[in-house]
């Protein structure tokens, strides 16, 4: 991994979308940093560009201008095939859906980003994505199938395999979009381990319960950032074991009456 502090640099990028006649301007001059360590929330209504920043940062789409560094190397001069290898090793995603294989295991499913590494950095895949799923709690569901998992379990593994290639930076869509309030606060608990770890993370989220548990946010409007400040984040481990207390306070009230029954 590249010693730089600079995960991302992002230059004047501008994305322009034909549509015929008429040009939709996605990203209208963003520039935008994020330093290794760093846990980013990026926010905006539905339109503003967030997932359009995600795509280029992730080397799945090209910028029309503007230049994007990922560890010094300029992202937009890649061929195809460097940019997919940049991709594989670098990043790790996670995804709204968590976009797992339904007839394959957690491990499996795990294992999936070394297959296409053909750098072959790392030899024994089972036990690298052994090792990953043991990372976010799921040493004992590896022989699961996603439909075998709950929500939150199911975006864990897609968590464990973003992390199997030890990637600079975890680009996560959306990652709660799917889930209720309390598997929310569990995910973005492990979010805020993994960062506490070393873990470069960018978020994009449209809700202020998800974004306040980040280091800093970006707020795009129109595909501009209109706003960019750090914050001292909110510790989801606590939100986490208040709600978990909660509910069995709420539970523990209930008791007496089967105990009764019984
Ligand atoms: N492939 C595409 N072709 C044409 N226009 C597109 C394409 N992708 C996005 N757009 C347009 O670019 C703008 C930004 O879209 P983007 O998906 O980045 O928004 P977003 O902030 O992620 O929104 P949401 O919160 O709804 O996911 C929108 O006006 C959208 O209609
Ligand atoms: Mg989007």
């Amino acid at each position: 991994m590249s010693e730089t502090k600079e995960v991302i640099r992002v230059q004047q990028i501008r994305k322009t979308y034909e549509m015929g006649k008429t040009k939709v301007h996605a990203l209208q001059g963003v520039d935008f940093n994020v330093q290794r360590g760093e846990m980013v929330a990026i926010m905006g209504a539905s339109g503003s560009g967030k997932s359009t920043l995600m795509n280029i940062i992730g080397g799945l789409d090209y910028p029309t201008s503007g230049s994007y560094f990922l560890d010094d190397i300029e992202v937009n001069k890649l061929t195809k095939n460097q940019l997919a290898d940049i991709r594989n090793q670098k990043i790790g995603f996670v995804f709204q859906g968590f976009n797992l294989l339904a007839r394959t295991s957690a491990l499996e499913n795990t294992e999936l980003p070394l297959l296409y590494d053909r750098s072959k950095r790392v030899k024994k895949h089972s036990e690298a994505a052994r090792q990953s799923l043991e990372r976010v709690g799921l040493g004992d569901r590896v022989d699961h199938f996603p439909n075998e998992l709950s929500g939150g379990q199911q975006q864990r593994v897609a968590i464990a395999r973003a992390l199997v290639t030890n990637p600079s930076l975890v680009l996560a869509d959306e990652p709660t979009g799917n889930l209720d309030s309390k598997t929310t606060v569990e995910v973005m608990a492990l979010f805020q381990e993994l960062n506490e770890e070393g873990v470069t993370i960018l978020l994009v989220t449209h809700e202020d319960e998800v974004a306040r548990y980040a280091k800093r946010i970006v707020e795009l409007r129109d595909g501009k950032i209109i706003k960019d400040v750090p914050q001292t984040p909110d510790s989801a481990a606590k939100d986490l074991e208040e709600l978990l207390l909660r509910r069995s306070e709420e539970q523990g009230a209930k008791e007496p009456e089967t105990a009764q029954a019984d």
